[in-house]
């Protein structure tokens, strides 16, 4: 096998892992205010025939799993979810009342958090509130985030009641010594009873998220987790790199950088993953994913349909995306608006009538090419690079730099177009960051990323 230490050395910096473009610290917030974003959101939505993908995020826990960088809220105490709701469900009435027509629901994704930390009763209210005014889609994709410990088979039924069909299982990773060290103990049995509910109740799709490069993992527990998946054989799986950012989420400080495998050793996780995963039928799909050849994501991939956006890989290329609640971020396509992210704070501007949306970004037209083109290497592995791609000052930068890239092996690349190699896929970040004009302009100071590999 050919030694990849020295391009790992070279590239594992840290870079976005461009969920969007412009990524959220290079927003232009000083040009952003609400009446753009809501004239962005009523322009998209009439020009998508009234489809739309609502986002939904529910931020309660029961329990902090330390190595977690999403936006949480830990708590055992359940009197918060109706206030919470009932904001949500206010919230939504805004954006209704916006918009000129009944919208159609293309997709609902409840995200977190623990969604399932909302009793059954809950959720469907919360469901039924969304879709009361509004038509859903014939070929609408449902879908939640479940943390198997903090899930029941009533939780599953109800939503499956209200047109749920696709469900992702967080699991991380199946070896004792790393659940115990990202405070996550999860059985193998509780994860599958899960998964058998669901296969029960009729999701057609099951998700499973891994991660690579955890505090105390090894190659043996990745081919220990990795044998335990191929028994439950999830049609998705997401293998996602450790993203170590202590400096946002204060819990990863309960263990330090040295307890992390080193960029080599995650490499060699991740090829192990691939390998066992490829040798049971998956197919890789864009930067972390992997899909059996039955799955819609697959057959995306093989149209060139396939998406990316803040939710990750998606099969449908929806325009526009509703985000509701604490911290979650909405898609105009040409804008980006993020709500309040301190849950009291968030509900306070609800409730007292003012859409809680705290910052944003309005794309121009150099962003919304780039946009495109980033889109395109993530999720078709090659880009036509336009004339608005580069500016005059950056294309003989960009060019020389596209060039050093490919002496290493990791584009094929011309005035014309960029397509990433086979060795190039794990440094997809790297070759992307190349097309960021806002982060080549104004480099942030400090850390804001986590490491690319
Ligand atoms: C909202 S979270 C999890 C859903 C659910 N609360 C659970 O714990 O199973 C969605 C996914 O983000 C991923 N994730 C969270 N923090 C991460 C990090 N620091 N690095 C990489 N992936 C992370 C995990 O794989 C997780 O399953
Ligand atoms: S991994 Fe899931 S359950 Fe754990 S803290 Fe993060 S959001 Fe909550």
């Amino acid at each position: 096998m050919e030694d990849i230490l020295p391009l790992l050395n070279k590239y594992d910096l840290p870079l976005p892992r461009y969920t969007s473009y412009p990524t959220v610290p290079y927003w232009d917030k000083s040009g952003f205010d609400k009446e753009s974003w809501k004239k962005a959101v009523v322009e998209t939505f009439k020009k998508e025939n009234g489809e739309l993908c609502v986002y939904v995020h529910l931020p309660f826990c029961e329990n902090l799993c330390t190595f977690c960088a999403c936006n949480k809220r830990i708590t055992t105490n359940h009197r918060v979810e109706e206030p919470y709701l009932d904001t949500v469900l206010k919230e939504w009435e805004m954006y209704r009342a916006m918009l000129p027509s009944k919208p159609v629901i293309r997709e609902i994704h409840l995200g977190g958090g623990t969604p399932t930390f909302f009793s059954p009763e809950n959720l469907i209210t919360l469901i039924k509130g969304i879709t009361k005014d509004a038509t859903v889609h014939p070929d609408h994709e449902f879908s939640v985030e479940v943390h198997p410990n903090f899930t029941r088979e009533e939780h599953l039924a109800a939503l499956a009641s209200v047109g749920f069909n696709r469900i992702s299982l967080g699991v991380q990773d199946f070896d004792p010594k790393v659940q115990y060290v990202i405070n996550r103990v999860q059985s193998f049995e509780k994860t599958k009873e899960v998964v058998e509910w669901a296969r029960k109740l009729g999701y057609n799709s099951v998700n499973v998220d891994l991660i690579y490069g955890l505090p105390l993992q090894t190659e043996a527990s990745i081919d220990l987790t990795i044998s335990k998946i191929n028994d439950l054989k999830p049609d998705r799986i997401a293998f996602y790199s450790y993203a170590f950012v202590p400096w946002k989420s204060k819990a990863q400080r309960r263990y330090t950088k040295s307890d992390l495998p080193k960029a080599n050793e995650k490499w060699k996780m991740y090829q192990l993953g691939k390998s066992l995963l490829t040798a049971n039928g998956y197919k890789a799909i864009g930067m972390d994913h992997f899909a059996l050849p039955n799955d819609k994501l697959f057959e995306a991939v093989n149209k060139g349909t396939m998406h990316r956006n803040f939710m990750g890989y998606t099969t449908t290329d929806s325009k526009l995306i509703i985000a509701l609640g604490a911290s979650s971020i909405g898609d105009a396509w040409n804008a980006f608006a993020q709500n309040e992210d301190k849950v009291e704070e968030y509900q306070e501007m609800v409730q007292r009538g003012e859409l809680p949306v705290i910052h944003g970004h309005i794309l121009n037209e150099e962003d919304v090419v780039i946009r495109r083109n980033i889109l395109d290497l993530m999720c078709k592995g090659s880009t036509k690079i336009s004339e608005k791609t580069f500016d005059t000052a950056t294309l003989p930068i960009a060019l020389q730099e596209l060039s050093l890239l490919a002496a290493d092996g990791l584009v094929k690349a011309d005035k014309e177009s960029i397509t990433v190699t086979e060795k190039g896929s794990l440094f997809i970040r790297n070759i992307s960051s190349i097309l960021d004009a806002r982060m080549r302009r104004k480099k942030s100071a400090g850390n804001v990323f986590s490491k690319s590999i």
